[in-house]
């Protein structure tokens, strides 16, 4: 019985061994391990073995068993994977599929740019409603009715209160009204003016900033701006503090960088200035500071607003804002 055990685990393990098929693989394993199979035919000779020899050449049986059995289940991997490989309906020399990524869209780049660089001074960062009350977007701000300012803005009204903000500067109002001072925050967001040309587009973006405390001096501005001008264009980059009016600051200025084109000496862009203005700004009006409830003599502070989409122009040098909202993949997949 031993022998015939060893015989048929050598020949059913060649047998295996040479076999190219799967179909030839199933019926060697029905001829061999199969219920009706040579080797339960053996076992079953099991019985007449005295029952000295009984224990070890039970044993034996099993482990011939699971010899053959491992034999065949790594035959039956084999076979498997050659078969993939064979596959003709896979051709493994074409090119990969292509598959297109999407990605931020440069104006909300440049915005988280510049959100970070203001986080990065200490600045909190607040939003506000689109749909604003005049309210907020002018009274508060310095802006009465029948001001002549409010002619600069180009106002969606929606009624005769309310409005689409045309500056994110209601933010100044909204938070000073709630939170007192010392406090530093830029609000960005969407702004809307009834304006289109190839610099005005009716939707953009701003972001406004401020900072409230005690004895607050234009210098400080100037440190927060040009830190800000330094790490979105270049460091060192010419800042110029130009004089100018808004009702809600005082004093107020428009604030220019050295053209991004020519570098100072003249060009197209710059309109031969050599300067490019980026943003307005300002120490707060005192009259805003008491709206709000402030003491002016106790408490100073300044104010910026920036626009976004004039930031990504210069720093991506795009003469045309509409770009920005076109939709042309062209455009957008260069950022
Ligand atoms: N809100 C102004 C605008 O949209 C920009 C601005 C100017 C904001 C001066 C300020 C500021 O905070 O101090 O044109």
């Amino acid at each position: 019985m031993e022998e015939e055990l060893l015989q048929l685990k050598a020949e059913a393990e060649s047998a295996i061994q040479d076999c190219t098929s799967t179909d030839e693989l199933e019926a060697l394993r029905i001829k061999y391990l199969g219920r009706k199979g040579l080797f339960s035919s053996l076992m079953r000779g099991l019985g007449k073995v005295s029952s000295e020899d009984r224990p070890r050449l039970g044993k034996l049986a099993n482990d011939v068993k699971t010899d053959v059995e491992s034999v065949f289940s790594n035959k039956k991997d084999e076979l498997s994977t050659t078969a993939n490989a064979q596959d003709s309906s896979l051709d493994y020399t074409l090119p990969g599929r292509y598959i297109p990524f999407g990605n931020a869209h440069p104006v909300t780049k440049v915005m988280d740019e510049v959100i970070a660089i203001f986080e990065g001074m200490g600045f909190g960062v607040a939003e506000g409603p689109d749909i604003e009350l005049d309210y907020y977007n002018f009274e508060m701000l310095n802006i009465p009715a029948h001001h002549p300012a409010r002619d600069m803005h180009d106002t969606f009204y929606v009624s005769e209160s309310i409005l689409l903000r045309t500056h994110t500067s209601p933010m100044q109002a909204r938070i000073m009204e709630k939170q007192d001072p010392p406090l530093r925050y830029i609000a960005p967001g969407k702004v809307y003016r009834c304006d289109s040309d190839i610099t005005h587009t009716p939707m953009f973006h701003q972001v406004e900033g401020f900072l409230v405390d005690r004895s607050v001096s234009f210098a400080d501005l100037k440190g927060v701006l040009t830190n800000f001008t330094d790490r979105i264009f270049r460091k060192g980059i010419p800042l110029r503090f130009r004089p100018s009016f808004f009702p809600f600051t005082e004093p107020s200025a428009e604030v220019d960088i050295a053209c991004v084109i020519c570098e100072g000496s003249g060009c197209r862009v710059c309109k031969q200035t050599g300067w490019i203005e980026i943003l307005g700004a300002g120490m707060i009006d005192p009259e805003v500071m008491k709206m709000v409830g402030y003491d002016p003599d106790q408490y100073s502070g300044f104010a910026f607003g920036v626009g976004i989409e004039r930031i990504a122009m210069l720093k991506h040098g795009i003469d045309d804002i509409r770009l920005f909202y076109a939709n042309d993949l062209r455009f957008l997949s260069q950022f």
